[in-house]
């Protein structure tokens, strides 16, 4: 059925407080739920009680203790109504058992790898015991967990510890957990297993003595650290930058190895894919020192956005999501390089949100109706709803975000909240009507700024024209302009140019406000013709037209003032080249001319600045990536034209700098003992960065720098770049070191996952006989998310190979699909979203996309997960 923003009504019940007692066993585990019901007074009198199931097993059921009548009653796997309960309140109990070793979705309470675990966003509690499931139905829980003491002597819930103690005459043990804030049933939780445990005393801002905690698989303490220390300083960042203290004894977090997401924020009890928790310098690499940090921090930020005040019904997901997302890409930045972080989000934003927004599965940011919410925790949804929340900020400025924010958090505390509500809270700090800004949330697609600009040298004056347009997306033909902060400068020959004015649109602090189909600016006192430099530190989520020659994006590169656009610059003309030189049939010389200049403003920047700023380096070296030159030629691609473009553009720009790129990796050293802060992390992008580049200019000299670099290096960051840089030179060296970095991590399958993904990632028809070959290594299960994503999902992100022209590629993965489909429809969606962008192919590939797509559709019994997608994708 699809579910529908205006059908949302209250509950007409609702539920105070949850006993539950658990005894948990691995294919017998007995739940006895005792549920504080009471008529909701702004629902429905006299109706009946209807609680959500999925799968369950029921056993008893009693009304205030009593046993209930057979006739007052039905239950399938999939509801439990009480036809006429009692119009007061009243207690039901209701047991249920559970086969937890079964559970493959990985949804509800499930057992792997010897560790009972729940994971209930967003509708998982309901395959545990009947419910209300929906997150406007907030309750206060006490959970009674008992386990064999041998099998799970750590047993882990909600809110506080209360009471714990062995089971009399048995070899069982218990323990009884507490929590004092109201959450809706997404937000339980429970752990049960043998885990090592690392602990830290904490006292927040307003002197709250708390016990931090890190859970891992038995052994795996040792990397358990950066978890930790990332904590304790978004713990701080936290109450320093938005006022926010924790509020409970305890905060734990558990690692587990099976885990459809990245973590989930339960009140008090944060589960993660170990993934996203285990670090140490040989097994993790700066990227996952930065995505722990990151999601560490998310997951903790929710405790505010989330769960003190969560969301009404799943059309206000971005309500916490993007707002999180939002909160911790603002840690990062503070703990990091704040411009390069900005860089690195931005390039997520196009490959992922960008890319969603231009096919066929663009959706709002909040969207209007879903057949299965598992599917809409999006790029969109995350992603483009922090960069509505940045905007937002631009918009009303840091004063009165500051004050919005914490009118929110007094004003929606405990509650479950909706965008409307978040929004006037702005609206009343700021003075400023938020209606029109409100559509960001409802319009998809990723609109387009042109700009033009033009100096005349008589009136000393600089006009710049700025038009707005949407292009259409899936049930929304036509667009209507949104409010779109254009951040911008004048750059003239000593720097910015001071701005003068009197247009409406400009808000002042260089900012204009472009809210409709188009406006125009003149600047005055503009003594020189200037180099507009727009969409400064990417102020709106847009694309931007504006036809700057390559001399003036160069110049830009090299004295803009904002290191966005100083980076942005350099992409733009990369991408310019891309594009016309990757078109279908397109002749390639024509980027030798582009790569020249490009590789003399390397030369220069290399030589002169890159050791300033060596993680902005190299982000500057990395060209805009695949997806992003398809999505800009938006029709009839070819993946194989788009990808020959980039190496050639790679390899002409290279050849002539090997020198410096030699010359400055020397100079960066390897940097000595690892350390994992971020400008080590920077000196090993940059060093990383050109091997890559050397790999590809000359492939001899990459093939011995890569070898070396393996050999000598002591961590996994620069050992796992020498294998990336090796996967782009085919021949038996690349396969040596293939097989010596197998014998090297087989032990571990963190590792191993990268592994895989490396080689998915070979851009050579051989690449799906080899996928198809590791899918019976050890080191593969089709039982893993991590595995899968691996090497599934990194074949699927292969441009070239996923896109083959004869539709192997597509055949492969709709196969997986469908079998995964029967275990694990939530990582098959996932999977299956992969086809994201096969509208914009070439007609031979596009049909041979469509059916793929078309053979998954008609697979009888699919999930609902992947139906929806395969139905969305193709209609
Ligand atoms: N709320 C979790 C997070 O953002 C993610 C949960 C994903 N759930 C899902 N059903 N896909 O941290
Ligand atoms: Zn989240």
């Amino acid at each position: 059925p699809l579910i529908r923003l205006e059908d949302y009504r209250p509950s007409d019940w609702l539920i105070d407080t949850v006993d539950l007692d658990i005894s948990l066993h691995p294919h017998q585990t007995q739940v006895r739920a005792l549920l504080g019901l009471r008529p909701n007074p702004a629902g429905q009198p006299g109706a009946p009680l209807v609680l959500d199931g999925d799968d369950l097993t029921l056993g008893r059921v009693q009304l205030d203790g009593a046993a209930l009548d057979d006739a007052a009653y039905s239950a399938t796997s999939q509801a439990l109504t009480v036809h006429a309960p009692p119009q007061r309140g009243f207690t039901l109990t209701i047991e249920t058992t559970l086969d937890p070793a079964v559970n493959t979705k990985l949804m509800g309470l499930y057992r792997s790898s010897k560790v009972y675990c729940t994971q209930c966003e967003a509708d998982g509690f309901r395959r545990i015991t009947y419910f209300l499931d929906r997150p406007d139905v907030m309750s206060v829980y006490t959970v009674r967990l008992e386990a064999a003491k041998a099998e799970a002597p750590v047993l882990l819930s909600n809110g506080n510890l209360v009471a714990a103690g062995e089971v009399a005459g048995s070899d069982r043990h218990f323990a009884v957990w507490h929590d004092p804030h109201p959450k809706p049933a997404y937000l339980f939780a429970l752990v049960g297993g043998a885990l090592d445990k690392v602990r830290e005393d904490y006292v927040t801002a307003d002197g709250h003595k708390v016990e931090l905690a890190v859970y891992v698989e038995p052994g795996k303490a040792g990397r358990a650290g950066w978890a930790m220390d990332s904590l304790r300083r978004c713990m701080r960042w936290d109450e320093a930058v938005f006022g926010r203290n924790y509020d409970l004894d305890v905060f734990n977090v558990v690692a587990v190895s099976d885990f459809n997401m990245g973590a989930m924020e339960n009140k008090g009890l944060n589960i993660f894919n170990d993934k996203y928790v285990l670090a140490d310098p040989q097994t993790a690499t700066d990227g996952d020192y930065a995505s722990i940090e990151a999601i560490i921090a998310h997951e903790y930020f929710h405790n505010w956005t989330g769960n003190r005040i969560t969301c009404r019904d799943w059309f206000q997901l971005c309500l916490k999501e993007g707002l999180t997302v939002f909160r911790d890409q603002e840690f990062s930045s503070d703990e990091r390089s704040r411009s390069v972080k900005r860089i690195a989000d931005v390039r997520t934003l196009r490959t992922t949100q960008f890319s969603e927004d231009a096919g066929p599965l663009a959706h709002p940011v909040r969207p209007r109706a879903y057949k299965e919410i598992n599917n809409f925790y999006t790029p969109t949804v995350y992603e483009k709803g922090a960069e509505v929340i940045r905007m937002l900020k631009t918009l009303i400025g840091e004063d009165a975000f500051r004050a919005g924010m914490d009118l929110y958090f007094e004003r929606c505390d405990g509650t479950a909240a909706t965008i409307e509500e978040f929004l006037a809270c702005f609206a009343e700090s700021s003075g400023k009507d938020l209606g029109h800004f409100a559509r960001w949330y409802e319009q998809a697609g990723t609109p387009t700024i042109v700009a033009t600009g033009r100096y005349d040298a008589a009136a000393r004056s600089y006009t710049l024209d700025l038009a707005q347009t949407t292009p259409p997306t899936p049930g929304q033909p036509e667009k209507q302009p949104v409010v779109l902060p254009v951040s911008l400068g004048l750059v003239g020959k000593a720097g910015d140019i001071p701005l003068k004015t009197g247009s409406n649109a400009y808000a002042g602090d260089g900012l204009i406000v472009l809210d409709q189909p188009s406006v125009s600016v003149t600047f005055t006192d503009v003594m020189e013709p200037p180099i507009p430099s727009l969409l400064r530190g990417f102020s709106a989520p847009v694309r931007l037209e504006l036809d700057l020659a390559d001399a003036d994006l160069l110049r830009l590169f090299s004295a803009d003032s904002d290191s966005f656009n100083r980076w942005q610059a350099l992409q733009s003309v990369a991408t310019r080249a891309l594009v016309s030189a990757g078109r279908k049939g397109a002749d390639q010389r024509a980027l030798s001319a582009t790569a020249g200049a490009l590789a003399g403003a390397l030369d220069d920047f290399l030589r002169e600045q890159a050791l300033a700023d060596p993680a902005f380096a190299a982000q500057v070296l990395r060209l805009p990536a695949l997806a992003d030159i398809a999505r800009e030629i938006g029709g009839d691609v070819d993946p194989s034209a788009i990808h020959a473009a980039h190496r050639s553009l790679a390899a002409t720009i290279g050849t002539p700098l090997v020198p410096v790129l030699l010359e400055l990796r020397e100079a960066l050293g390897t940097g000595g003992h690892y350390k994992p802060d971020a400008t080590s992390a920077g000196r090993r992008a940059l060093r990383n960065e050109m091997l890559g580049l050397i790999a590809i200019a000359d492939p001899a000299r990459g093939t011995q720098l890569a070898e070396s670099q393996f050999a000598e290096s002591d961590n996994l960051t620069d050992r796992l770049a020498a294998l990336a840089a090796m996967t782009l030179i085919p021949g038996a060296a690349r396969e040596q070191l293939i097989e010596r970095f197998a014998k090297t991590y087989a032990d571990e399958p963190l590792v191993l996952d990268k592994w895989l993904m490396a080689q998915a990632l070979i851009a050579e028809a051989g690449t799906l006989e080899r996928v198809k070959s590791l899918m019976q290594h050890p080191a593969f299960s089709l039982g893993n998310p991590n595995r899968v994503r691996s090497l599934i999902g990194g074949f699927a992100a292969n441009l070239t190979q996923f896109n083959r022209p004869d539709g192997a590629g597509y055949g492969f993965v709709a196969d997986i699909v469908i079998a995964l489909d029967r275990s694990n429809p939530q990582v098959a969606s996932r999977l299956l979203g992969s086809f994201k962008s096969w509208r914009m192919l070439e007609p031979g590939r596009k049909a041979l996309a469509e059916q793929a797509l078309a053979m998954v559709a008609r697979t009888p019994n699919l999930s609902r997960d992947v139906s929806d997608i395969a139905e969305r994708a193709l209609a």
